[in-house]
This record gives C-alpha cells, structure tokens and sequence, in this order.
C-alpha cells in the first residue's frame, strides 16, 4: 500500500484524469440518489480481505457511485445552500491532500497555516473588527458557531458568581439550527425571540427586560443572523450590538451563509453593526466558493479564544515551545487535528485576486433580482418576500403543500434541477413555498426561466 509500482502510477494517472475531466468540465449532470441496498447490488463487496483492487473499485464510483450525487456546483441546483468552488480552489484542493499537512500546529504546518492566514486577514477585513481581530478555518458553520460559543460561556464563567450556573442565550426563530443544536452540547438554554423577520435591538431589550433576575444572571451571548438561511435576511446587526455592549452580553453574529455578502459593495451597508460582534462566523464554502468543508471563525479578541480551546498534554508541549514559535489553529476552535482546509481558498484568492469574488458575489445577488423581476411578471407565481441577498421565497398560486414535494422530485428525476421547497411563517400558520438560494455565478436567466416553467 506503501510502495511505489507501475499499477500505483498507472491509478495515479487514472484518478488524475478524472480529476481534471471533473475540474475543466462546464456539463455536470445532477445526480439521483438509490436505496443502499439498491447500490449494494450494483457494487456487490467492495471490503474484503484481500481488496478488491484499485481499477476496479474506481470503475465502480464511476460507473454508479458517483452518478448517485447531486453535485452542489450544479447551476440549476438552488437547494438548502449550494456551493460553487472555483476551479483554481478544487485544484488546490488536491495539492492541499496531497501534502499531508497536519493543520494543527505552526511547527509541523507553517506554511500551510501561513497561506490559510493570508486569506483570513482578507476575510477579517470585510468585516471592519479593529486591529488584533482574527479567525481560524473550521469544518463548517456548526462548528465555528460551536466554538464561538464555547469561548463566550468560558469568558462569562471566568467571573466566579456565574460558575455554577446554566448559561443562557437569545437568539431568534430565523436562527440555524445549528446554534440550538450546538447550545445542547455545551448545554445552555436558549430563548427564542419569535421573528423569523429583521430582530432588532428593540425586540432584543424588551426579550431581555422580559427575563426573571435568575435568568437575566444565566444569559452571557445574544446570536444574530447575517444572512439567514432560510430567507436571507439580515438582523439589525447595529442596534443588537448596542444592546449587547450596554448590557455587556457577548455578541455573536452568525454570518456562515451571508458573509460572503460582506465583499459586495451593493448590500456592505446592510451588515452595518458587525464590527461590534465579539465573534463572527463565516462560511467560505458556501459564498466563497471554497470545496467543502472549510468554515471561519473570527473573534474581536482572540486570546480569549486561546484560553477557552487550547489543549495541554504533555505530548504537545514541544509545539508550545519558544522554538515552535507561530500561530497554532488548534488554539482557537474545537478541533486538535485539522486539515489546512484553507488552503485551497488562499490559492484560489491569489490566483484569481479578490475583484473576481466580489463580482461572482454580485452575481448572486443580481440572480436573485433577476428571479424575482420573472416572478413578478409570471402570473402563476408570486414574490412571497422581496428577495433578500441571494434567497427567493416565492409561491406557486393554487398549489398545496404536496404540489411541491412532487414538482422537486420531478424536477430532480428528470435531472433537470434541484429546487426545494420550504416554510415560510404566514400569522399564525407556515406556507410552504418554493425556495432559490443563488451561489454559482453561472446560473443564467434561462435557467430560472426554465424552472419556472416547470411549474405550470
Ligand atoms: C446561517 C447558517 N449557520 C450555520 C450553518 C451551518 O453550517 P455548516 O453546514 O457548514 O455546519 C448554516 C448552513 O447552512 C447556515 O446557513
């Protein structure tokens, strides 16, 4: 497995050729998943004793493993969040595996953590956080908004008449689930404020005013959105932030789907208020066009980070030492061995210059216009919402709920396209509606045009 022969080069050439097929090819086709048991009888044992060699199980992905997926750079798939890599990206991507470079520490990957670097003092810059603010890559929003938080209890707890109690914080219905879900494993309570609309400070102080004494002493962060994933709505970020100093409470903004938006100069003025955040996160595999999974964590202070996340054994010490001297990842979320999940979006910046991602951002949010101007004029669709950043919610007139479900799976068996449905609160009750999210910048007007027309 370890040595070197004709059958390693020839697989090598073999995997290379796919790779570029794959990078260079602008004709991907959508995939359909099967049952497992129906890929079982396709493949048959792959795992057995003595393997069941390299060419072999390749042709297998090709033949019908790798037609099972729905590729996220699809232009017609506007699902959940999809992605679109640059190709300069994925390339890297390769050479970042390639390398074996253990991300964790600057002794054993400095130049792997220098070049992941470059690209977060560029992701720290949208922001407008002042000097001293930085991030580490994470595997994805999960888990930077897990670490933002981990290092917001531990500050709050370092004050000895918080130790013994369960922390609590505020957020709102349009927050992703995500950070309910992370705030069990940290278990904290958190208070949901109901708007799946704009929260602004107002609703967050009369939330707050709300609270028992007992509670009001658990609560020690407030989570707003940048860029909901739903909708794609923004949070009031300036009033929260305000509220959030005044009543000295740590300021999370969970950007992870709309920070790529904090490159365009159209919508900069929306996030107004970020640069008071404690912690940001910030997804560049989802509008940064990065291959997953790479997601960012940044904080104002990072040292309070460090003291919430590094680890101690003695195993590590060496990588702590003088002559280890650098910037260790590890210190500063919740993952001791990492992959320089950075890299392939630091090569992809320096090769293609930050101009280029402004305007595949821009892109984005134009489809999105775009799509509710054809909304607008086709009369068996309707704008549920104005579009916000790169989200379209919009209704189908006459259609019930399974009406949905049946044109997706249509839609998606035809390997045509890939256009969720989702919920959208109206009083009391949720419509559900059809939902674009936009991220590849070679999505076309045809290709709305077209979905659209699936509808009638
Ligand atoms: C606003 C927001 N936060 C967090 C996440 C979770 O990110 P990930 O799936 O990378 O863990 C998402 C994913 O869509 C998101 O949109």
């Amino acid at each position: 497995m370890h040595k070197i022969d004709m059958d390693l080069v020839e697989m090598t050439l073999d995997v290379m050729k796919y790779a570029i097929d794959r990078i260079s090819s602008s004709k991907i086709k959508i995939g359909k998943p099967k049952k497992a048991e129906e890929l079982k009888a396709l493949v048959g044992e792959t795992i057995t004793d003595k393997g069941v060699g390299g060419e072999y199980a390749f042709d297998l992905w090709k033949k019908y493993l790798s037609k099972t997926n729905v590729p996220v750079d699809h232009p017609r798939n506007l699902a959940f969040v999809p992605a679109a890599p640059t190709r300069a990206a994925v390339m890297f991507d390769l050479v970042t595996s390639a390398s074996s470079i253990h991300g964790a520490y600057w002794m054993e990957g400095a130049g792997g953590i220098f070049c992941e670097n470059e690209a977060m003092q560029w992701i720290v810059s949208l922001t407008g956080l002042p000097k001293g603010a930085f991030g580490v890559f994470t595997s994805g929003g999960t888990a930077a908004n897990l670490s933002a938080m981990v290092t917001a209890r531990e500050h709050w707890r370092e004050n000895d008449i918080f130790k013994g109690e369960k922390g609590l914080i505020i957020t709102s219905i349009g927050a992703h689930s995500s950070i309910k879900a992370m705030a069990k494993v940290i278990d904290v309570d958190v208070l949901l404020v109901d708007t799946e609309d704009v929260l602004h400070g107002a609703e967050l102080k009369q939330t707050i005013q709300g609270l028992t004494d007992h509670e009001r002493k658990r609560l020690f962060a407030v989570v707003a959105t940048g860029g909901t994933t739903n909708a794609g709505i923004i949070d009031d970020l300036n009033t929260i932030g305000t509220i959030c100093t005044q009543e000295n409470l740590w300021f999370h903004v969970d950007a992870a789907y709309g920070g790529g938006a904090l490159a365009a100069n159209s919508v900069r003025h929306l996030f107004k208020g970020i640069e008071k955040a404690d912690s940001i996160t910030i997804d560049p595999h989802k509008w940064m066009f990065s291959p997953y999974d790479c997601g960012a964590v940044i904080y104002r202070n990072p040292e309070l980070a460090k003291k919430a996340h590094s680890q101690e054994g003695s195993y590590l010490d060496i990588f702590k030492d003088e002559g280890a001297h650098g910037f260790n990842p590890t210190d500063y979320q919740i993952q001791l061995t990492r992959r320089v999940r950075g890299l392939p979006l630091w090569f992809s910046l320096a090769a293609n210059g930050t101009d280029k991602y402004k305007e595949a951002i821009e892109r984005g949010l134009e489809l999105a216009q775009i799509a509710g101007r054809l909304i607008e004029e086709n009369p068996i669709v309707e704008l549920v919402r104005e579009p916000s950043l790169s989200c379209v919610l919009y209704r189908r007139i006459g259609w019930e709920p399974e009406d949905y479900t049946h044109w997706t799976y249509k839609n998606h068996k035809k390997g045509f396209a890939l256009v969720a449905p989702t919920k959208w609160r109206n009083g009391n009750t949720f419509e559900t509606v059809s939902r674009f999210c936009f991220i590849n910048p070679d999505t076309t007007e045809d290709d709305i045009n077209a979905i659209l027309k699936s509808m009638e």
